[in-house]
C-alpha cells in the first residue's frame, strides 16, 4: 500500500508526457514574458487593498517591515521553486516537481492545496477589482444596485455581478490562446508599476513624520472575534492574543504574504517557455525582487502620507491621497488598480486551469480534462470548467477569510516544495540543474521554518478550514485517483529511469498514446 501511494513519476517521464501531440501546450515564452508574468500576478489585492487592513488592525507604520518579512520568506521559496522549475519543467508547478520526487500521495495533495489556492486566490482577486470599479462608477455618478454588488447587508442577498462576469471573459481570453494573454498582460503591468510608481514619488511629498509615531505601536489585547481568529501560535504558547507589537509585525506579515503569491505561478508556465532551465529562474526571483522593492516603497509612503489608524481598508492608497486633499491622483490609481487586479485575475485562472490539467494528464482527475483545444492548444476544458464555478464563487463571497486561506495553503506548498528539492538532490542527483538551490540542505530548511511560522500567525479558525479542504482531497483521491492513475496502470512503477539521461526533448515516450 505505501509503495503506491508513495510511487514518484520520474522527471523523463514528465517531460515526455508534454510532447504527445494531443496534449503539449505551445513553447512561446521568454524570460521577459515570465516576469512580466509574474510583476503581472504579483501586484494586485494585496498591496492595493490588504496594506491598509495590515497597518490599521495588526502592525501600524511597521507594515512596511511585514512586507519585508513576507518577502524574505518568499525570496527562499523561490530559491527552491527556482531549482525545480528548471529541473522538471513541465506544467502543473508544486505539484509536478513534487510528483517526480516525493509520491503520489503528496503530489495528489499539493495539487489539491494548489487548486485551492489558485481557485480560491482567482474569486478574491476578482471580488477586489469589482470594489475598485464600483468606486469609479460611484465617483461618476452611476450606481449598482446593493444586490448586484454582492455586498447588500440589509436583505442578506447580494451577487457581484462584476466579480462574476470578469471570470467568465477572462477564461475566454485563456481559451483563445496564451501568447494573446501575455501581450495583454504585458500592456497592463506597464501601466499598473506605472501607478504604483506614482504612489511612490508623489506621496512622498504628502509624508508627515508625525504619522510614523509610534513605529511599532504597543501590542493591545484582541477583545472582537472570538479564539478562533487568534494567531495559532498565540493559542499554543498560551499568550493572550494581542494586535501590534512585535508580534503585530508577523500577524500583518502573514496577511499580506498574499500579496506575494503568484511568483510560483510563473512556474506553472514552465512547459510554456521557450528556455525552461535558464528563463524560469530569472522570471521567478526577477520579478518577486522588484515586487519587494515597491511594496517596500509604498507601505513606507502611505503610513507616512496618513496615520495607520485613519487609514482606509477598501481602498487605502486611493484614499491616502484624498486625506491630502488630492482626489484626482486618487482617481488615476482607482484606476490602476482595477487595470491592475485584471490581470492578477487572469493569471491565477490560467495558472489552476494547468494544474488541474497536469493532475488529469496524470489520471489523477479525469483525462477528458487533459485534451488540449485542437486549434489553440490551451487546456480549454479545464479552463472553462473552473471558471464557471469561480465566477459563481467570486459572485457570492467577500474576500478577507478567503485570502487567510489562500494564504495557508500557499505556505504549505513552499514546505513541500523546498522538502522536494532536498529529496530530488539525493534521489536524482544525476539531473541537469540548470538552477541549484544555494546551501542545501540548510537554505531549503530555512525556507520550511519560515514558511511554518507564517502559517501559525494565521488564525487558527484558517487551519480548520484547510483542515477540511485537505480531508475532502483525501476522500477524493482514494476514491478516484489512486485506481485510475497513469502510474497505477503501468504497474505501479512508471518508467525505468534511464541513467545518465539528460533532458532530451526529442524522444517519443514509451506508450505515446492518450486516453479519455
Ligand atoms: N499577489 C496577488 C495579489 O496581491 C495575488 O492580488
Amino acid at each position: 500500500m505505501s509503495s503506491t501511494l508513495l510511487r514518484t513519476k520520474n522527471v523523463e517521464q514528465s517531460i515526455q508526457d508534454t510532447e504527445e501531440p494531443e496534449h503539449a501546450l505551445r513553447k512561446s515564452l521568454s524570460a521577459l514574458d515570465l516576469t512580466v508574468f509574474g510583476i503581472g500576478v504579483i501586484i494586485g489585492t494585496g498591496i492595493f487593498v490588504l496594506t491598509g487592513t495590515a497597518a490599521k488592525d495588526h502592525a501600524g507604520p511597521a507594515v512596511s517591515l511585514s512586507f519585508v518579512v513576507a518577502g524574505v520568506v518568499c525570496a527562499l521559496a523561490a530559491l527552491c521553486y527556482a531549482e525545480f522549475a528548471s529541473t522538471v519543467p513541465v506544467a502543473g508547478s508544486a505539484y509536478t516537481f513534487s510528483y517526480a520526487s516525493l509520491g503520489e500521495l503528496p503530489a495528489w495533495i499539493i495539487g489539491w492545496d494548489l487548486v485551492l489556492e489558485l481557485a480560491l486566490g482567482t474569486a478574491v482577486v476578482s471580488v477586489g477589482w469589482s470594489g475598485y470599479i464600483h468606486s469609479l462608477l460611484d465617483n461618476a455618478g452611476w450606481h449598482l444596485p446593493a444586490y448586484l454588488g454582492g455586498r447588500d447587508n440589509a436583505t442578506g442577498f447580494g451577487f457581484d455581478i462584476l466579480a462574476a462576469l470578469l471570470v467568465l471573459v477572462l477564461t475566454a481570453v485563456l481559451v483563445l490562446g496564451m501568447k494573446l494573454s501575455a501581450r495583454v498582460t504585458s500592456v497592463v503591468v506597464a501601466i499598473k508599476v506605472a501607478v504604483v510608481l506614482v504612489v511612490i514619488v508623489a506621496g512622498a511629498f504628502f509624508i508627515k513624520g508625525a504619522n510614523y509615531q509610534p513605529f511599532i505601536p504597543p501590542a493591545q489585547p484582541v477583545t472582537a472575534g472570538g479564539t478562533l481568529r487568534a494567531p495559532l501560535i498565540e493559542l499554543m504558547i498560551g499568550w493572550a492574543p494581542s494586535n501590534f507589537g512585535v508580534m503585530g509585525i508577523f500577524t500583518a506579515a502573514s496577511v499580506v504574504f498574499f500579496a506575494f503569491i503568484g511568483f510560483d505561478v510563473v512556474a506553472t508556465a514552465a512547459e510554456e517557455t521557450r528556455n525552461p532551465q535558464r528563463d524560469v529562474p530569472r522570471g521567478i526571483l526577477g520579478s518577486l525582487i522588484i515586487c519587494t522593492a515597491l511594496y517596500v516603497g509604498v507601505s513606507i509612503v502611505v503610513t507616512g502620507m496618513q496615520k495607520y489608524s485613519a487609514l482606509s481598508v477598501d481602498a487605502p492608497l486611493a484614499d491616502a491621497f484624498k486625506s491630502t486633499g488630492h482626489p484626482w491622483f486618487a482617481g488615476l490609481i482607482s484606476f490602476g488598480a482595477a487595470i491592475g487586479l485584471t490581470t492578477v485575475c487572469m493569471i491565477l485562472l490560467l495558472g489552476q486551469a494547468r494544474v488541474f490539467f497536469a493532475m488529469s494528464r496524470d489520471g489523477l482527475l479525469p483525462r477528458f480534462f487533459s485534451h488540449t483545444h485542437p486549434r489553440f492548444r490551451t487546456p480549454y476544458r479545464p479552463t472553462i470548467l473552473l471558471g464557471v464555478i469561480i465566477a459563481v464563487v467570486a459572485g457570492f463571497t467577500s474576500l478577507s477569510v478567503l485570502a487567510e486561506l489562500v494564504n495557508i495553503g500557499t505556505l504549505f506548498a513552499f514546505v513541500v516544495v523546498a522538502l522536494s528539492v532536498i529529496i530530488l538532490r539525493r534521489t536524482r542527483p544525476d539531473l541537469p540543474r540548470a538552477f541549484r538551490t544555494p546551501l542545501v540542505p540548510y537554505l531549503p530548511v530555512l525556507s520550511v521554518l519560515a514558511s511554518l511560522w507564517l502559517m501559525l500567525n494565521l488564525p487558527a479558525e484558517t487551519w480548520v478550514r484547510f483542515g477540511i479542504w485537505m480531508v475532502i482531497g483525501f476522500v477524493v483521491y482514494f476514491l478516484y485517483g489512486r485506481t485510475h492513475s497513469r502510474l497505477a496502470r503501468d504497474g505501479g512503477r512508471g518508467r525505468p529511469q534511464p541513467q545518465g539521461q539528460g533532458q532530451g526533448r526529442g524522444s517519443r515516450p514509451a506508450d505515446g498514446g492518450s486516453t479519455s
